[in-house]
């Protein structure tokens, strides 16, 4: 069985080296994987709840599309798309909206620390509140039902979102499944063994923190970061503590084990700051060298990009139209002329489970019966001398020529070619009966 794996990207930044060891690179490793149908898309409605600059949203969604397509990730194994290119997704946000429970919400740690922060500054508790980061779990949790997602990949802040896309879809299964799992049932996935790298400063590397080295800056970029990363203050050829140096840290992020063991050696034996920035700088460059020309060729032409994500939306609508047909479906949003077709398909449904047994007596002939949708029996037939005059009778009833049925007290009978071939059971009375002969005749209608 394939797992689908789902992730989204919130497009309000320029991806650096902390997001390529965290998530990008495990990402598309993931992705590689034979059972893997890995979903990864640019969340920038999510985008927007945070940021105002349409420049910005603009510039993030191409670097980061650009950054992912240079790292590798092959997109004809994997479904990758802009969130806002599905229409399907919005649509899906006001279905669970409706089931979302506002409690739930409240309770959902991203709200609660503007809220927290207001209060402690006596502000109203909803100032600068906007209903985007309310609802910015529900928008999620149609991310993730949309497309039936077993595994979510995320940060450990993301986890309670995970958490109530589980519940919402639970609700929605329960209110409108009627018995079947219209969605599936995410579970958030940590990787533990993946790298948290520490920024410049040796804090976690973010963006908030302003501590972060670009992942597809240039050359020189690359090293005048490097140039600022903090170390102790121990001079050329005095021995350093490899395990006490967040230098050393990232370059274990990037080095095989016996890179890393050389490195730790020439630390111990006294290797000197400036020169360890080098080996840091040449090990990223070896390692995001090539990418990065990648990525410089890539942002150079929005239009392929462009290109490539279109048909990522493409595929991805490929399963979201119908199910989202199906969802509409399941709520009570149908066409009125489905109404008429589905009344319609009910009753073909019933008469299709209408069916035609035959069976051998013990004095050798052969006889049918026909049992309506709920295994009555409408009819017997008479005993035939061989089975293929049976099955020509029965034949002859479905191939829909007029029906002539003749009755026989509280009883009809059934008249081929001016002969009785099969009769019904007696009903006790005629109303019975005449209903009997409707049920026969819908039957054999259809
Ligand atoms: N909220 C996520 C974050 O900030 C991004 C995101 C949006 C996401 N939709 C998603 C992650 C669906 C996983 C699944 O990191």
């Amino acid at each position: 069985m394939t797992t689908r794996i789902l992730t989204g990207i919130t497009t309000t930044g320029t991806p650096h080296l902390g997001n390529y060891a965290g998530a990008i690179r495990p990402a598309i490793v993931a992705s590689r994987a034979a059972d893997a149908d890995s979903f990864y898309f640019l969340a920038d409605y999510h985008a927007l709840i945070k940021c105002d600059d349409p420049q910005r949203i603009q510039r993030s969604r191409l670097e980061i599309a650009a950054t992912w397509l240079a790292c590798g990730l092959d997109t004809d194994k994997a479904t990758f798309y802009r969130q806002s290119d599905i229409p399907e997704i919005p649509e899906l946000t006001w279905l669970l909206t409706c089931v979302a429970g506002k409690g739930l919400l409240n309770r959902a740690h991203a709200y609660k620390a503007s809220v927290d922060k207001n209060v402690e500054v006596g502000e109203d508790p909803d100032a600068g509140v906007t209903m985007g980061l309310f609802s910015y779990p529900v928008l999620m949790a149609a991310d993730i039902l949309m497309f039936n997602a077993h595994k979510v990949p995320v940060g450990r802040d993301q986890i309670q979102h995970v958490e109530m896309a589980r519940d919402i879809g639970q609700r929605f299964n329960h209110l409108f499944g009627q018995g079947r799992e219209l969605f599936t049932l995410p579970e958030a996935v940590i990787e533990e063994d993946v790298a948290t790298l520490p920024g410049l400063d040796g804090r976690k590397m973010s963006k908030s923190y302003d501590n972060t080295i670009p992942l597809f800056g240039s050359a020189k970029q690359l090293k005048d970061a490097i140039a600022r990363i903090v170390t102790d203050s121990r001079a050329p050829g005095e021995p350093k503590d490899p395990d006490a140096s967040h230098l050393f840290t990232l370059y274990q992020a990037f080095a095989t084990p016996a890179q890393l063991a050389e490195f730790r050696a020439e630390l111990v034996d006294g290797l000197a700051w400036g020169e360890a920035k080098q080996r840091l700088f040449e090990r990223l460059d070896a390692e995001l060298g090539e990418a990065r020309e990648r990525y410089h060729g890539l942002i150079t032409r929005p239009g392929d990009l462009e290109d490539i994500l279109q048909a990522g939306a493409a595929k991805a609508r490929r399963l979201a139209t119908p199910f989202l047909g199906e969802l509409r479906e399941a709520v009570g949003l149908r066409s009125f002329r489905s109404d008429v077709a589905s009344a319609g398909e009910g009753r073909k449904k019933a008469v299709k489970s209408a069916r035609f047994v035959s069976f051998r007596e013990d004095d050798g002939s052969f006889r049918f019966r026909l049992l309506d949708a709920q295994g009555e029996q409408l009819l017997l037939s008479k005993g035939f001398a061989d089975g293929k005059a049976a099955g020509q009778a029965s034949k002859r009833l479905q191939a829909g020529e007029p029906l002539d049925l003749r009755d026989e007290g509280d009883a009809f009978g059934v008249w081929l070619d001016d002969e009785c071939i099969a009769l019904s059971p007696a009903f006790g009375d005629a109303q019975a009966r005449d209903a009997a002969r409707q049920r026969l005749r819908d039957a054999l209608d259809a």
